[in-house]
């Protein structure tokens, strides 16, 4: 059996910085309270006008992590895209990439597990890799979540949360069994799908709500149970580090980086504290990107890895909780 490992990272996000200041213009809310619940000072989202959407950030990414990877766009055998927010209802963005970077006509499969996207879309290709099926995989995770937000004071809630952006990593088959990505560990639990959920469009409402077009209908917007999220989230994330360090007999001691999905810096700040990290072991950069759902794990890591944050040998840690309920881990030796 193989092993996989990353040899090429990218990310991408838009210009536009929307500080909470901007937000305060447009709906009640302000700096303080959306910095003391959040850790969040700003973050990207598309200017009207401009040619970004998830699968144009995507391939952005993307270009960028097959160009570090030392490879070209013929070297790639398969491609998976983790996102929420895709171009079109269906076909899914991974067949865009496929097109945009002028690909081969290898396959591409969208991951539909929101927060955890990234990480499932890891153990995806991890797992092509490992069976022997595929040599190089191009794991994409984008999010466009500016246009899909309530940017009312109704909506305040959730859209001064999220932001948008692309990261791509290229993962590489490898004979050398220390290395690379030791472990994945994916769960779920659906009974908790509507506490964190985007109700329409869906096959089951969609039609009949656009034709009445009724302003007070908000299914179309996020719709979050923050602190049952809240309370999930910091057990899922415990547990599920746990497992991945369990699995490989290490203990949190031995993590020299850990990159928690981007949902919220009380989140991260308390699993730091759980598993008693220093602020060297673990990197957050959600105060300046917000959150980007799929593309939070892969932006973070590549910039922790351009900011010289992680070195060989490094056991880095990823984990991911979010709507669904799901959450995942992957344990890398990098
Ligand atoms: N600005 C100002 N006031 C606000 C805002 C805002 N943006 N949003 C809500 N409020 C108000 C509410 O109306 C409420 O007012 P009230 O007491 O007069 O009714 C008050 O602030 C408290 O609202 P809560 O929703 O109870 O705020 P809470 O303390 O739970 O914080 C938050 C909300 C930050 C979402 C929190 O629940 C949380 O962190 N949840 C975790 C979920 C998470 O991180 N989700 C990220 C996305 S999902 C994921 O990636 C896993």
């Amino acid at each position: 059996m193989y092993n996989s490992k990353i040899i090429g990272l990218g990310f991408y996000v838009p210009d536009n910085k929307v500080t909470n200041h901007d937000l305060s213009k447009i709906m009640d809310t302000n700096d303080e309270w959306i910095q003391e619940r959040t850790g969040i000072k700003e973050r990207r989202w598309i200017k009207e006008g401009t040619e970004d959407t998830s699968a144009v950030m995507g391939a952005k990414a993307a270009k960028i992590a097959i160009e570090r990877a030392g490879l070209t766009k013929d070297d790639i055998d398969f491609i998976v895209f983790a996102t929420l927010s895709p171009d079109y209802f269906f076909p899914g963005c991974g067949v865009q990439i496929q097109d945009m970077l002028e690909m081969r006509t290898v396959g591409a499969i969208d991951i539909r597990n929101q927060c955890s996207g990234f990480i499932y879309a890891m153990s995806t290709a991890d797992q092509f890799i490992k069976t022997g099926m595929y040599k190089n995989v191009l794991v994409i995770g984008a999010e466009y979540h500016s246009n899909g937000l309530d940017k009312t004071t109704r909506g305040r809630g959730v859209s001064v949360i999220f932001g948008d952006g692309a990261g791509a990593c290229v993962l590489t088959r490898t004979e050398d069994n220390t290395k690379g990505i030791l472990s994945t560990h994916l769960h779920s639990e659906g009974k908790y799908a509507e506490k964190l959920v985007v109700e329409t469009p869906s096959i089951r409402h969609w039609i009949p709500q656009i034709l009445e077009n009724k302003k007070e209908d908000t299914s179309y917007f996020p719709y979050m149970d923050g602190q049952l999220v809240f309370k999930h989230a910091i057990v899922r994330f415990s547990e599920v580090i746990n497992e991945g360090l369990e699995k490989n007999n290490l203990s949190a001691s031995d993590i020299d980086m850990f990159i928690p999905h981007q949902a919220n810096l009380r989140i991260a700040q308390f699993i730091q504290k759980k598993f008693r990290l220093t602020d060297d072991q673990v990197y957050n950069n959600i105060m300046h990107y917000g959150n980007t759902t799929a593309a939070s794990i892969i932006i973070a890591l590549t910039e922790a890895w351009e900011k010289d944050k992680i070195k060989e040998n490094d056991l880095v840690v990823l984990a991911a909780f979010g709507s669904g309920f799901t959450w995942g881990s992957v344990v890398i030796r990098w």
